[in-house]
């Protein structure tokens, strides 16, 4: 019986130790470091989390102090101890990530959330695994990639002008354009998105990882128009290919480049600000335009970040709305635990949903894909957001 406790105890160990490396690895992969760095660094983490539970069954379980054939703790080795205190922490840390996210609950401005899941395979009814990076991965059992949640979320800001009433943002990001999924994947999910007819469309980064795909634009995103315009920033994966090609393909359709700036936008007798940062891969942070603004009606203030590591941020600044991606949900998240992976310096704690802060509600995208195309309990998303003045409930 005592050797099973202590079996359990160094399996916990182990998986402290994993996420110690999983918590570095997340924090690394949010800094502007290239994929290239990035994946050797991955590798050696990956290396030493395999390693580890081999080195402790073997040394700590039955070796010295051999605690799983009748061996004492007492008898541990000083060294080891700072090692397993550090991985119990790593444990415990788990526990949190896990306890938040089971207790989830979006912030009361967020009053009405629906889904539609769009089986993208059926609809098309043929094989949309195509011969990119990764691909043997989309093939995988019981892998989400092709069933994507069409979400449609209701947002009720204070500050929204009531002339505003019921406005609709698609929110998109994370393409992540390789050839690993077929064209005819992401067109009929623009297709799908712009017959929704919303009124500002916005791009939260990551288009491609391929450059070879740069002419998919044309029937993909290149057929979105709105009232209120369409508007991009760049991601992480475009910072990794040539990004001002991209860029200007992206305004050579229509699109209108927000990154490191502000642009001010009449729309019924009130003005939004809409602003946008690929900090810290491209440019700077945008600057609202205080001195456009009255004395007495302050413009609404709309932030789109390609990570929600910008979050505290835009807070501080007192933006409204903020849209970000990036994190893609963690894209494969284990049954209590919830998400592991998710590129952020919070970890996964904003890995996807609503959020609020301050007086700045948050929304992060699950994206529509990744360069690994797998997603496990983490559907695809593209969103529809309604913002409203006052809760539908009181009216
Ligand atoms: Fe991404």
């Amino acid at each position: 019986m005592e050797a099973i406790t202590n079996g359990l105890i160094l399996l916990m160990l182990s998986i402290g130790h994993a996420e110690l490396w999983i918590m570095v690895i997340n924090r690394t992969h949010a800094q502007p470091i290239h994929e290239a760095w990035l994946k050797r660094f991955r590798h050696v983490a990956e290396l030493l989390i395999v390693l580890f539970p081999i080195v402790l069954f073997l040394s700590v379980g039955l070796s010295t102090p051999g605690v799983l054939v009748g061996g004492d703790w007492s008898q541990l080795p000083f060294w080891w101890k700072p090692v397993l205190l550090v991985s119990a922490l790593g444990f415990m840390g788990l526990l949190c990530s896990g306890f938040r996210h089971l207790f989830y609950k979006p912030p009361r401005q967020q009053t009405e959330h629906q889904s539609e899941l769009i089986h993208m395979r059926q609809r098309l009814n043929q094989d949309l695994i195509g011969e990119g990076p990764y691909h043997y991965l989309a093939g995988l059992p019981f892998n989400e990639i092709f069933s994507v949640e069409f979400t449609r979320k209701t947002f009720v800001l204070d500050r929204l002008p009531a002339e505003w009433e019921g406005l609709t943002i698609l929110h998109l990001s994370d393409l992540h354009f390789s050839g690993t999924l077929k064209r005819e994947y992401f067109v009929e999910l623009c297709r799908v998105a712009q017959e929704t007819e919303p009124d500002l469309i916005i791009f939260a980064g990551d288009l491609l990882d391929e450059m070879k795909c740069l002419d998919w634009l044309d029937d993909t995103l290149g057929i979105f128009k709105a009232p209120l315009g369409q508007y991009f920033i760049l991601g992480n994966h475009d910072w990794n290919q040539q990004s001002d090609q991209i860029r200007q393909s992206l305004i050579d359709r229509g699109w209108t480049d927000i990154a490191a700036q502000t642009l001010r936008l009449e729309h019924v007798g009130h003005a939004m600000q809409i602003a946008g940062t690929e900090v810290p891969w491209m440019g700077t942070h945008p600057e609202i335009l205080r001195s456009e603004m009255s004395e007495t009606v302050s413009d609404f203030l709309l932030l789109v970040s390609h990570t929600p590591d910008n979050f505290h941020w835009a807070t501080r600044e007192g933006y409204d709305l903020m849209l970000s991606g990036h994190t893609h949900g963690g894209q494969v998240r284990f049954p209590l635990i919830g998400p592991v992976f998710a590129p952020s310096r919070h970890g996964t704690r904003y890995a996807s949903g609503t959020f609020a802060r301050g007086s700045t509600l948050l929304h992060v995208s699950r994206g529509v894909s990744g360069i690994h195309p797998l997603r496990w309990f983490c559907r695809p998303e593209i969103s529809l957001l309604t913002l409203r003045t006052t809760n539908t409930e009181d009216r």
